[in-house]
Formats: C-alpha cells, structure tokens, sequence
C-alpha cells in the first residue's frame, strides 16, 4: 500500500527535487495569505534594520562600526528586495508593503534609529537580529517545503546573514564592555514593545521551535522601573501606543561626521595626494602608498552618501538598494585602504585622513546638491586618467595587492557612475545639466584652507615625509630625496580633490 513513509521514488533517488521527504511534503503547509502577512513583517523589520544603520553611520565615530553599519545595512536591503520580489509573487495587489504592520512594532524600531549608541548595538544585534532568526525559523517550520520553496529559499540566505551580523554584535559587546544591566534594561524595554506586536511573526502565533521560546509577558522582570508603570496597568499586550523610552520625540538626523581617536588633525589638507599621484617624475611605488591614502580617506564617502539615503524620503526601493550598495562599496574602499597600509607595515593614522568633504557638504548642501556633487565626481573618474591610470600605477608598482584593489576599486566605480545614471540624472533634461547642478553645487564649497588654519583648527601639517619614510624602513630601501620633499598642499584649490584626478 502507498503511504507517505513507504513511498519510494526511481531507485530510491531523492523525491520532490531534493527539497525533503515525501512524509515531509504530505503534509499542510500555511496559506499564502498567512505567509505574505510574515514575510510583509519580515520584509518591514529589515527595512527599519537598514534605515536604522544607514542613519547612524555618519556620526558612529568607531571605524570599525561605521564600516560594519555599512555592510549591514546593504546586507539588509538586498534582503529587503528579495522578499519585496517574492511578495509581488504571491497573488497580493495592493502590495501594501510601505505600510506599518503594528504600531508597536513600529514603536519597537524606533527606539533603536534613537537610542544612544550602545544601546543602538543592543536592540540591533542582540535583540532584533535574534527575534528576527527566530521568527524566520518558525516560518521555515510551518511553510510547506514544497508549495513555498522559493520564500524557503530565499530565508535561508537570510539567516546566513542574520546569523553573522548577530555574531558580529556578539563580538562588540563583549569588547566594548557594554554592561550587563544595561542590556537588561534595554532589553526589557524592547521586550515589551515586541510582545505587543505580537512579536516579529506577528499573531496568531505559531508553536516555538528550536531553542528561541516566545517571549512570555510572565517572565518580564516586573520589579523593574522602567516597565512598573506598564505592569501596574495589568495589562502588557493591552497598551496602546506602546511606551517610548528614547523615541518620544521624533528621530532627528545627524548629518555631521564623527571619527574615532585615531583620527586626528581632521581639517588637515598639507598634503595635495593628487598632485603627487599625477608627478610624472614620481615613481609607482611612492605613488601606490599615496593612492592607498586616497582609498583610506574615502570613509567620507560612506559618511557623504548616507546623508543622502537619510534625508531623501520617498523613492522607489531601487533607488534605497542601489546607493547602499554604493555606500557599502566605499566603505569597503576605505577598507581597502587600511589593508594596504597594514601590508605595506605603515601605520595608517600618521597619514591625516580629513573630513573636509563629507562635513562640509552635509552641513553646507542639500541632498540633492550632494548627489550632484557625487555624480559629477564619479563621472570624472572615467576617462584614461582617472581609474583606469590608477589600476595601472598599481599593476606597475611591484606590489601585487595593490593592483588587486585597484582593479576591484576601478570596476565599482564603473557601477557607481551607472547608479549616478539611473538615479540622479533622470531628474534633469539632459546629462549636461545634471553635470552642470553638480558643479555648481560644488563651487558652492569653496576652499576653506585659510579659514580653517586661521580659527586654529589645523596647520596642515605635513604627514608625508613621516610615512613614506615608515615605508622605505618596512620595506628595507633608502627613501628618494625627491619622494621625501614632496610638500605641496590643496591651498588656493578648490575643495574638489578627486576633480583633480580626472582633469
Ligand atoms: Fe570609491
Ligand atoms: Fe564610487
């Protein structure tokens, strides 16, 4: 007799495409409008978990943070585009996916976009990246392997990423110290918002599975003070609105950078990297080191564009996916950077990385000024002398890792000015006049080389000389006189400091 259990396929070979069992696949499954209504959730929880990192990256003065917001938050819109695909699959028009699935649970990522920094880690990665696996797990269990393989499929990749990003957390709070009560605290805040949304599945809520229990209002510390006012009502899944502790108050931008102490002299612009890059008379190897200083200062990128995802509502998603894989791109380009440093065995923060850009163009210009600004950078990086001449100087150097970054660094920037493209110039008639707002946006930012010296906020110090002769020690060679005097600043220029790489 037939049975699911007894079933055997063409010599035994795995049945239903390898997806599982026959046992497994005879049995009911959600409906579809059960699983659009979770992966709606799903898809609103990584949609605040990207607006949340990518506000924050701009004044996250750790290095290491600001670089790790950056991946995360592309992590979580490529996610984001995933399940907004596979929703638009399931037979729901109107799609309705800018909707709010739960006050609460809007009230619950609030908090996070405006709590302090550490308290930011904690909601993030202990808290909603955790409730996040977990609620994806449930849904893994309850869907039917079959019928929904390809939501299956693409949680899977989700939980690879949660998974890393909650392990990353893990690794800051241990390092950073932040304190146990703290965590507790916070916590239980969020705990509260999240048992009134019904958690990150949203009601009915389905049976627990693996090691995660759902979140019981009976085992929430009452003796707390900051949830007292909640318990003494008696009621914890009845309040409404949900009680804000850092969100009672709008979330307000903060567009101006912030840098860790290892960043120092931050209005320094004594050392012209162009000048030096574009010297004829120069050899690769000096120009290597100074183009790794150009990658490295390129964390104002990041910390530029971010302003710009921020405080541009209301595009098409495409548009939010796309600039933060850029944004991602430039991190990873400043990343890039660090490595070289480190493999050249120079210490990066003896090399003055400003935030001249990024500081004046967020505070002075507006989103779409800076956008110009951007695009018409980026557009200047593609003619002979822009990447392409720098991968070149790499490929020439004698240092092989230099040429492997500059190659990657060449083709995302061809993928940066396709984004400019897409996204930026349709807002004008013509390219020309996409180039021109640019431009005239970046006048705008005139040199500020005297006004800064003058109110003593640096003396554009000279770096060069003390790292270029760090690297001639690492690498055992005498330094070149000629390398070694090399003393020429931005002053009188205009603030554009790539505009001089593509002309
Ligand atoms: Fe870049
Ligand atoms: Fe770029």
């Amino acid at each position: 007799m037939i049975s699911p259990e007894t079933y055997t396929s063409y010599k035994g070979l795995p049945p239903l495409a390898g997806l599982c069992t026959m046992a497994e696949a005879a049995k009911p499954g959600l409906s579809v409008e059960e699983c659009v209504r979770r992966l709606k959730r799903f898809h609103y929880a990584f949609k605040r978990l990207h607006q949340i990192l990518m506000a924050r990256i701009t004044s996250e003065p750790i290095y290491e943070l600001k670089t790790a917001f950056a991946h995360h938050a592309y992590l979580c819109a490529e996610h984001v585009t995933a399940l907004r695909t596979r929703i638009g699959e399931m037979r729901e028009p109107p799609l309705g996916l800018e909707d709010v699935p739960h006050p609460a649970l809007e009230a619950y990522f609030d908090e996070m976009l405006n709590a302090p920094t550490k308290y930011l880690l904690i909601g993030l990665y202990s808290h909603s990246l955790g409730w996040l696996f977990t609620a994806v797990e449930k849904y893994e269990v309850a869907t039917h392997p079959l019928t929904d393989a390809p939501s299956k499929r693409l949680l899977k990749f989700a939980k690879i990423e949660l998974e890393e990003m909650y392990q990353f957390g893990g690794k800051v709070f241990s390092l950073l110290g932040v304190p146990g009560d703290m965590r507790e605290w916070f916590t239980t805040v969020l705990d509260v918002m999240l048992i009134e949304a019904g958690e990150l599945s949203g009601p009915p809520m389905p049976p627990a599975s693996g090691e995660r229990k759902p979140l019981d209002a009976s085992t929430i510390n009452t003796s707390h003070p900051v949830i007292d006012a909640v318990t003494d009502s008696g009621n914890i899944r009845g309040l409404t609105p949900p009680t804000r502790r850092y969100s009672k108050t709008p979330f307000v931008y903060n567009p101006v950078p912030q840098r860790d102490e290892r960043f120092t002299d931050s209005w320094n612009q004594g050392v012209n990297a162009e000048a030096f890059l574009y010297d004829e008379t120069k050899p690769a190897s000096a120009k290597v080191l100074m183009m790794l200083y150009k990658r490295l200062r390129e964390i104002d990128v990041p910390e530029m564009m971010a302003s710009i995802i921020a405080q541009t509502p209301g595009k098409p998603w495409g548009y939010y996916r796309d600039m933060s894989r850029q944004v991602w791109d430039e991190a990873r380009h400043a990343m890039m950077g660090e490595v070289g440093f480190v493999a050249l065995g120079v210490d990066w923060t003896k090399a003055t990385v400003t935030w001249n850009w990024s500081y004046r163009l967020n505070t002075e210009c507006t989103p779409m000024e800076r956008h110009g600004v951007l695009f018409f950078i980026e557009q200047g990086l593609m003619p002979k002398t822009g990447k392409r001449y720098e991968y070149e100087v790499a490929r020439d150097s004698g240092f092989p890792l230099a040429a492997t970054l500059q190659d990657f660094d060449w083709a995302d920037e061809v993928l940066h000015s396709q984004i400019g493209r897409q996204w930026y110039v349709p807002e004008f008639a013509s390219l020309k006049e996409a180039l021109d707002f640019g431009d005239r946006a970046w006048s705008k930012v005139l040199s500020n080389w005297i006004t800064v010296k003058q109110q003593g906020l640096t003396q554009h110090n000279n770096w060069w000389p003390e790292v270029y002769e760090q690297a001639c020690v690492s690498a055992g060679q005498s330094p070149d006189p000629a390398v070694l005097a090399f003393a020429e600043t931005y002053e009188g220029k205009r603030a554009d400091l790539q505009r001089i790489a593509a002309e």
